[in-house]
């Protein structure tokens, strides 16, 4: 009898990123982290995601840890298994386009503090806002070894983003020298049998590992999962049980059992996972009781289907409008946000797109004219500030917002200026707080919230105490 094939499929566990980043807003700290690495590097996980994302920013601004000591300290830890960062593109892990040397002074030191799997995405999936980090890791894994370059494509729906467009940017993805692609559904709008068609469409388009992100927001995460590995996807990103499901990953532990004595089979061992699980367990319930876990976000939100927009997004939306005092006008707004990305060229609505199209669609429906005003960021994604759209932009939105106006084609750094080193600049800025090169990285990318923690950081070691401007900063996005 013919052996059948094995095509184990392959794990990324997100509970030390993605996982606490969608359900408890990026804090859980290092010192959860650390007691329980050494069993999950016993897992055999492909990857650990474990940096990058939120947890940048939160470390500094409100857990007052260095993030690149947490980084070393799960390098340690991590002994056999490659830990996976999630990186914005050019704007790295910060709000705006950097210039070219810094994206290769970070991909560098986040390689050489312990990453080997580096996740890059761009909101409007502008392949060239990608280039440059894809390139940095290129040359350190030529030099090192070590560094693998991934390209998050941001998945979404609407009349651009037919098969022929992912089986496409699939192919472009291998032409620019990339390690694998991801498919990065922030929102959980892939559906199971649409995930087998995009799968197969791509895999006939490149020869790339091909992984799969998704939020069990809709529901349906679990069953996408399982019929993108029947057609073919190499790895899926899930959370251990404890941080699993609502906004965040399909559970860990139920997608192993599902695949057990099938030619996918991961070959985990359940009461390891199990014994993971029991560590977190307690958390998550610490979580729970103090609120840091919002019930709310545990179920299932099946409007993010019907609308789709992601959970996070509506969320914002309702507080939004409740400030406004125009909780009745949620359905107005739900109805124009489609029409206000189609004006804007169709992006993906993921961070800070998302957040972009959402306020501009309040803005034309509480002032009762479309865009009457606009808001600085809308202007910016009109005059091609964030990069390209798949779709062109509409012609009298444009007139109407920024008349006369010259607009870009270039790539965000190029776009917004970016075009010469600035590292030297940044660093000569914060000099005084120096104490390892990573530190000016850190203040790169968020100048306040770096400039407060090098602070806490000299009173820790001095002794003396200092007045922190931004300690309790409500406005942090997640
Ligand atoms: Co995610």
């Amino acid at each position: 009898m013919a052996e059948i094939t094995k095509k184990p499929v392959g794990i990324m566990e997100t509970v030390l990123r993605d996982a606490h980043q969608s359900l408890i807003a990026t804090r859980m700290p290092t010192e959860i982290m650390l007691p329980i690495v050494e069993k999950m590097d016993k897992v055999g996980y492909h990857a650990v995601e474990c940096w990058g994302g939120a947890t940048f920013d939160a470390s500094l601004r409100f857990l007052k840890e260095d993030p690149w000591e947490r980084l070393r300290k799960l390098r340690d830890g991590f002994k056999n298994t490659k830990l996976q960062m999630l990186f914005r593109g050019q704007n790295i892990l910060g709000y705006r386009p950097y210039a070219d040397d810094v994206v290769d002074a970070f991909v560098e030191k986040s390689i050489a503090n312990g990453i080997d799997i580096i996740r890059i995405f761009d909101c409007l999936n502008d392949l060239r806002n990608l280039q440059e980090a894809v390139n940095a890791t290129n040359e350190i894994k030529k030099r090192e070894g070590r560094g693998h370059a991934q390209i998050a494509l941001s998945y979404t729906l609407g009349d651009a983003y037919t098969l022929e467009y992912w089986a496409d940017m699939a192919k472009k993805i291998e032409e620019m020298g990339a390690d694998s692609i991801c498919i990065k559904d922030m929102a959980g709008l892939l559906l199971p049998y649409r995930a087998a068609e995009l799968i197969k469409a791509m895999k006939e388009q490149t020869s790339l590992p091909i992984q799969l992100h998704t939020h069990y927001t809709s529901g349906v995460a679990s069953m996408t999962y399982l019929k993108a590995v029947e057609a073919g996807v190499d790895v899926i990103d899930c959370a251990i049980s404890p941080f699993a499901l609502g906004t965040s990953q399909p559970a860990t532990e139920v997608m192993v059992e599902t695949f057990k004595g099938t030619p996918y089979d991961t070959g985990y061992d359940q009461n390891l996972l199990a014994e993971i699980a029991d560590y977190f367990a307690p958390y998550r319930d610490e979580c729970i009781k103090s609120g840091l876990m919002n019930t709310k976000v545990l179920g299932v939100n099946i409007k993010t289907l019907l609308y789709q927009v992601p959970g996070g997004m509506l969320s914002n939306m309702v507080s939004q409008l409740k400030e406004q005092k125009a909780e009745n006008r949620y359905r107005d707004v739900l109805e124009e946000i489609p029409r206000v990305r189609k004006d804007c060229g169709e992006p993906p609505l993921v961070t800070p797109s998302s957040q972009i199209v959402g306020t501009q669609a309040i803005f034309n429906v509480l002032l009762g004219e479309r865009y009457k005003m606009a808001t600085g960021e809308f202007k910016d994604l009109l005059r091609g500030n964030y990069g390209q759209t798949v779709k062109p932009m509409n012609q009298e939105v444009i007139d109407k917002v920024i008349p006369g106006e010259k607009r870009s084609t270039a790539r965000s750094a190029e776009a917004t200026g970016h075009t010469e080193p600035e590292l030297a600049t940044i660093e000569a800025e914060m000099k005084e707080w120096k104490k390892q090169d990573e530190d000016v990285l850190s203040y790169a990318l968020f100048p306040q919230v770096a400039t407060d923690f090098f602070k806490y950081r000299q009173a820790q070691e001095t002794g003396v105490d200092v007045k922190l401007a931004d300690k309790d900063n409500k406005a942090y996005p997640v």
